[in-house]
């Protein structure tokens, strides 16, 4: 069957009416592959859920394609968000496509370069802050109180909508909700909507559970761990690089009401998960994305996710939008020599 966009999919399970304006760029359907050289390494059965397929590159398409569409539905012809970079990306396509202005808030010199690119390719007003993630989504919410313009940042409810149709998918693409699902954490949206989303398919029975949510803050920005709020969050997984997440509170739900967690990973675990899928499944996600692969690895190791488990790893956004951080980490500069048959081969046979 065609694919339509997670709207026209799952319309009966998402607040839309004949008011509501068809707005696709066919977001969602994303592939769950099947991780088979690190499950049979980690005696788990391990997918990995690539949100990275997206119409922009992130999981951000299946909020926003729905925030849009109910923005345009209020007559609303401006939006705005704080971002990290993806939202920003998402919310400057799906603008594109609807003929609205859409007014971004980045934090200066800590978004990823091909985020920016997709921001202002799609034509965002990008505005840059001398300050960080948190204190771009506290302006936002004080303009969009005051000024006619719609906040599509995931404290827009809309968005957690469109974001749980992925928690659906990963059901129907099992044939059943996983053991364990594992995502990265930042401002917390995602992890409030998968929980939404496999509470939602389980109560339609269209699942036989809901899975045990495990989310993972990235050390240097663990608010939720440590329970206090982190003025100056630092870590080189940009994309969750927030000390005062918004949906704080459905985070920590998510995780005790499916005998979850929230947990965190260091940026050194980061970057090795990072590498890891690249080079063993030849999976290619964000940094961010990465945590969640990082804290598979750790509960693998410290048993709190037993063998045996069916493990889904949410990768919630393209490695290709930060070409920056995969040339830092690797640190490797391909040798230019001669054009000459014989100078590759003495190259390449040693
Ligand atoms: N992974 C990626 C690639 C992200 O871009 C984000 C959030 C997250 C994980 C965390 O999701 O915030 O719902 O807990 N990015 C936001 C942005 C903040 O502005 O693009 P969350």
């Amino acid at each position: 069957m065609k694919w339509e966009g997670i709207i026209k999919k799952y319309k009966e399970y998402l607040p839309v009416n004949e008011n509501t304006p068809e707005v696709t760029l066919y977001e969602g359907n994303t592939p769950l592959i099947y991780a088979k050289n690190l499950s049979e390494e980690l005696g788990i059965e391990l997918h990995f859920k690539y949100e990275g397929l997206n119409p922009t590159g992130s999981f951000k398409d299946r909020g926003m394609v729905m925030a849009v569409a109910k923005a345009a539905e209020e007559g609303s012809k401006v939006i705005m968000c704080a971002s990290t970079g993806n939202t920003s990306a998402a919310a400057a396509a799906y603008a594109a496509r609807m003929g609205m202005r859409c007014v971004v808030l980045i934090p200066s010199g800590n978004i990823a370069l091909g985020k920016l690119a997709q921001a202002i390719i799609y034509g965002a007003e990008v505005v840059a802050i001398e300050g960080n993630f948190d204190k771009a989504l506290e302006l936002v919410r004080e303009i969009t109180e005051e000024q006619p313009i719609t906040l599509v940042n995931s404290v827009n409810p809309y968005r957690i909508e469109g974001q749980k149709t992925a928690a659906f998918e990963v059901c129907d693409q099992l044939g059943d909700a996983p053991d364990y699902l594992v995502i990265p954490v930042g401002n917390a949206g995602n992890i409030t909507a998968y929980w939404k989303g496999f509470k939602e398919y389980h109560q339609m029975q269209k699942s036989s559970k809901t899975p045990i949510v495990y989310g993972f803050e990235a050390e240097g920005a663990a608010a939720i761990v440590k329970n206090q709020i982190i003025e100056q969050p630092e870590t080189i997984a940009t994309a969750i690089r927030i000390g005062n997440p918004a949906s704080w509170d459905g985070a920590v739900n998510a995780a005790k009401e499916s005998n979850g967690k929230i947990d965190m990973v260091t940026d050194e675990q980061i970057i090795e998960a990072y590498q890891l899928m690249a080079r063993r499944e030849g999976v290619f996600a964000e940094p961010g994305s990465a945590a969640s692969l990082a804290g598979v690895l750790q509960s693998v190791k410290d048993g709190s996710i037993p063998k045996g488990a069916t493990v889904v790893s949410v990768l919630t956004g393209n490695g290709l939008k930060d070409p920056d951080t995969a040339l830092k980490v690797t640190n490797y500069q391909p040798e230019v020599i001669k054009a000459d048959k014989q100078a590759v081969l003495a190259k390449i046979l040693g």
